[in-house]
């Protein structure tokens, strides 16, 4: 069976190029014969992630994440392999017949469960009589069925206890349903309120926000609590269906509430999220940043919502984001200016959206009192500062030509401060995105270096298998030994190997894997002659002998017979003229 897999596995993934794959997560740039990206598992803005096309596989330099196709996905996208697999198979058109992989049990998976069949239990609710008014608010809000079906809104009950009996009957313990916020003591958490479900970064869902309908309820919103598998500042609503349509526009929308983003959809744009409040976290910056550099913020056109773009725009910015904004006015939200004004308007808005910057200089005049000089030179000097931040220096002329005129001010006079400003800037350069593509130069002494390279050839050339093989040369090091033995196993079963799909035949091996992976880095010619591999064998056996020669002094040190030790003597003595 373990041999059906690894057939699968390598049929997947030989019908897929990485290159694509990643693409189509993480945007790359093909420089040499390699193609960069920015990691998406570490803290990051330099695009340090390689991904070979040649040999299937990626590395990044700065945090070492590395492996294959599945690995990536798996990673990205917080799934199993077994998930992984079958997104990929899917992809590549390969059916799964005789796969068997024991799915290794996540223990939250019930609590997946008990949500699924919870979604059910809201959905059907509101296609009851009991959703009858529910069903007319949501009309009366231009939420259409079809809409209601596609965000999957649904229903939870006036009665107290429905849903917890209901999961008591199919064996959930109460417990269980008070931790994943269903239950609050042994009645239902959720009572007569429109439910929207919320997912994960893998789509599942794991939370609700219920929205009251009769006007008569306290909070407008009830959210799942912090849960095992829910954190409200870690996931951005729509996040998971997000994704393909921000890759395509490269560019991302973000917005307060989740009603904005699903008005935003249904009128046909899709690369939106949204934060479910104003707050940004930073855990909530780094999934944007697995989206796209470009970000555009769509906040509420009210004064929270002004506060809000300016403190997530700046933050933004500071993480190197291309940061534009779309401002509402009258109190507007995104769902209601759609409603008002129309598809075509609301697009036009959000392809004119202007520069953070130029939002955030036209928003510093805000309660300034104009006839202050003193508040005045202030507001003049924010701006220049502000200005000093802009790259464009056409954009900055223009700025400095409207502060001269609107305040009769020598241009000359503001050039000179803001070239202090930019002096300052340069000085303090707080993120350059600079192509550094330099790996970390990993250390090796001669002998791990000997080691891993003839790895490295073992994993393409027969005759160093071979001579590997017979005995002509042993790895000192116990894990170059395990190493060495997998790849000619491998060759045995498979007949030919390629480095990705050997990462996915190491996959629980967890320590040879990342041996596996310090011997690809070398990342040297696959074309070796005799004499460099007869010299890398030379190298090695030194190593041998002189951990041999290590070994017997300390056990010459230990006897005390003097026959003994003379014995071991004379063998410390041949080892070290090299004649054994
Ligand atoms: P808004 O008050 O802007 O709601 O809150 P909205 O999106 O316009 O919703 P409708 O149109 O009144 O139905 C924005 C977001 O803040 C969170 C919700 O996630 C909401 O989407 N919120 C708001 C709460 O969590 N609780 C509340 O009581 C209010
Ligand atoms: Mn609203």
């Amino acid at each position: 069976m373990e041999n059906t897999n690894n057939n699968i596995f390598a049929e997947v993934r030989s019908k897929l190029d990485i290159v694509d794959v990643i693409s189509e997560y993480i945007p790359l740039v093909q420089k040499g014969k390699n193609y960069f990206g920015v990691c998406p598992f570490h803290d990051d803005t330099n695009p340090s992630m390689s991904v070979s096309r040649e040999k299937q596989i990626y590395r990044c330099f700065s945090c070492g994440a590395s492996g294959n196709v599945f690995t990536f996905v798996q990673e990205y996208e917080h799934i199993s392999f077994k998930e992984a697999l079958e997104q990929l198979a899917r992809k590549a058109g390969v059916e799964l017949k005789n796969v068997s992989l024991q799915k290794k049990n996540d223990k939250n998976d019930k609590f997946y469960e008990i949500y699924q069949l919870t979604d059910k239990y809201f959905l059907n609710n509101l296609q009851t009589n009991l959703g009858k008014q529910a069903k007319e608010y949501l009309h009366a809000r231009s939420i259409t069925d079809e809409m209601i079906k596609e965000f999957g809104i649904g229903l939870s009950l006036e009665t107290s206890s429905d849903l917890v009996q209901l999961l008591e009957k199919k064996g959930y313990n109460l417990n269980d349903l008070n931790v994943i916020g269903l239950a609050n003591g042994n009645k239902d958490l959720y009572n007569g309120r429109i439910m929207f479900p919320l997912k994960d970064l893998s789509g599942r869902i794991v939370g609700f926000s219920g929205r009251r309908y009769d006007g008569l309820k306290e909070n407008k919103y009830v959210n799942t609590k912090g849960t095992p598998i829910f954190q409200k500042g870690n996931i951005l609503y729509n996040y998971y269906d997000a994704r393909e349509f921000v890759r395509k526009k490269n560019q991302v929308i973000v917005m307060e509430g989740f009603m904005a983003a699903i008005r935003s959809i249904t009128i046909g744009i899709k690369n939106v999220v949204s934060l479910m409040g104003t707050a940004m976290t930073k855990e909530q910056v780094d999934l944007l940043k697995r989206l796209s550099v470009n970000v555009i913020l769509c906040f509420d056109g009210d004064d929270p919502g002004r506060h809000a773009t300016i403190t997530n725009g700046e933050e933004l910015v500071k993480q190197g984001f291309n940061v534009r904004v779309v401002e509402l006015t009258d109190g507007l939200d995104p769902d209601d200016y759609i409603l008002k004004y129309g598809k075509d308007s609301f697009e036009r808005l959000i392809e004119n959206a202007q520069n953070y910057s130029d939002f955030k200089i036209k928003n510093l005049k805000q309660g300034v009192n104009f006839k202050s000089n003193e508040e005045v030179s202030d507001y003049i000097n924010q701006v220049l500062l502000e200005t000093s931040k802009v790259s464009d220096e056409i954009r900055r002329e223009l700025t400095l030509k409207t502060l001269a005129k609107e305040f009769d001010i020598g241009y000359n006079t503001l050039e000179k401060r803001l070239s202090t400003y930019l002096k300052e800037e340069t000085i303090n350069p707080a993120k350059k995105q600079e192509f550094v593509l330099k790996p970390k130069q990993v250390k090796h002494n001669k002998y791990e270096l000997a080691e891993k390279t003839l790895l490295y050839y073992m994993l393409t050339n027969g005759d160093i298998r071979n001579r590997f093989e017979q005995g002509k040369f042993i790895f000192s090091n116990e894990q170059s030994r395990f190493l060495a033995s997998e790849i000619v196993y491998y060759y045995k079963l498979y007949g030919t190997l390629t480095p990705a799909d050997f990462y996915t035949y190491l996959k629980d091996k967890k320590e040879l894997l990342q041996l596996l992976d310090k011997v690809l880095e070398l990342d040297i010619e696959n074309e070796v002659s005799n004499e460099v591999i007869d010299a890398y064998i030379a190298v090695v056996r030194e190593n041998n002998r002189n951990l041999e020669i290590k070994r017997l002094e300390k056990t010459m040190k230990e006897k005390n017979d003097p026959l003994e030790k003379a014995q071991i003597a004379e063998k410390i003595r041949k080892l070290k003229m090299g004649s054994v």
